[in-house]
């Protein structure tokens, strides 16, 4: 018995002799996704012929996944190269929000968190994000990782950053010829999300304060969302960064989602 593949090729070498006229039977794809691909109709300067075509709808979804994976492993490492000491550890690479335990008191992170990636699309449109704001160890580092976690395997560009570390970075970059300060900026303008670890944590000169305002008000007139983790509340951001910077995070993300409890790592002692 012929195999299709067999009948397939038959077809293809049998389409030129048809006069391009008569269209031939579809082929069955040979890659197991049973779908029926459509001859196609060329003209050639011998006349007409029929072709298939050479991938089907699974193979051509596939090949785009493949491509926009890679271009985003791309964008990441460009970000990555600029901040030779990275800002996520393994700890924050393995972050989800399935592995985040749902205690009373940060419950409140975790639903705002999932109900954040549920409408993701329309929150990034509008340019929206979060902030997570408490005490020490209640996770807010883990959330924000966990967000960016998710995005990164949707394929989506997202970034998460170390605060203390963009400072410490574009300090030094007054020195440098190949990382100048525009270059770092110009990095962090470009994810479509970006996480700001440890707002606060960093000690804020004026000239920090600055360079922090310069990307958030970036972000901000180009809707590019934010998330921010920081153990400030309110008043603390106000008094640290001023109302230039504070007013637009609000804007982008609302009210500060607030954690409560104690410390995850006093519960793992
Ligand atoms: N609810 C939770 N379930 C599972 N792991 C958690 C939870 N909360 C925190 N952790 C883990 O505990 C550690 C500390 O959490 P994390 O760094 O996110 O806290 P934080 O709120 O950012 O603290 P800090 O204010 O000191 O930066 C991390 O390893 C994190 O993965
Ligand atoms: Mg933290
Ligand atoms: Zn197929």
């Amino acid at each position: 018995m012929k195999s299709v593949m067999d009948l397939v090729m038959e077809q293809i070498s049998t389409c030129p002799t048809m006069s391009g006229r008569e269209e031939p039977p579809p082929a069955i794809c040979q890659c197991g996704c049973g779908e029926l691909l459509q001859p196609v109709h060329f003209w050639t300067p011998e006349g007409g012929v029929w072709r298939y075509p050479t991938i089907c709808s699974r193979q051509d979804q596939e090949y785009k996944r493949r491509k926009k994976a890679a271009s985003l492993r791309e964008s990441i490492e460009w970000i990555d190269e600029i901040f030779p000491r990275r800002s996520m550890g393994p700890r924050q690479l393995e972050a989800t929000l399935d592995n985040y335990e749902p205690f009373e008191g940060i419950l409140v992170g975790l639903k705002a968190a999932r109900i954040y990636l549920e409408n993701w699309e329309e929150n990034v449109k509008k340019g929206r994000g979060l902030i997570f704001q408490g005490e020490v160890g209640l996770g807010k580092t883990h959330l924000i990782a966990a967000i960016v976690n998710e995005l990164q395997r949707r394929l989506v560009f997202s970034y998460f950053l170390s605060v203390p570390l963009f400072l410490e970075r574009v300090r030094d970059s007054f020195d440098e010829e190949n990382t100048s300060e525009g270059k770092v900026m110009r990095a962090l303008a470009a994810p479509r999300l970006l996480a700001l670890n440890d707002m606060g944590a960093e000690k804020s000169s004026e000239w920090a304060i600055e360079r922090l305002y310069q990307l958030i008000d970036d972000r901000y007139n180009y809707r590019s969302s934010v998330l921010v983790a920081t153990n400030l509340d309110a008043r603390g951001l106000a008094s640290v960064y001023g109302s230039r910077i504070v007013d637009r995070l609000y804007e982008m993300c609302g009210a500060p989602i607030r954690l409560e409890g104690d410390s995850y790592r006093k519960r793992r002692r």
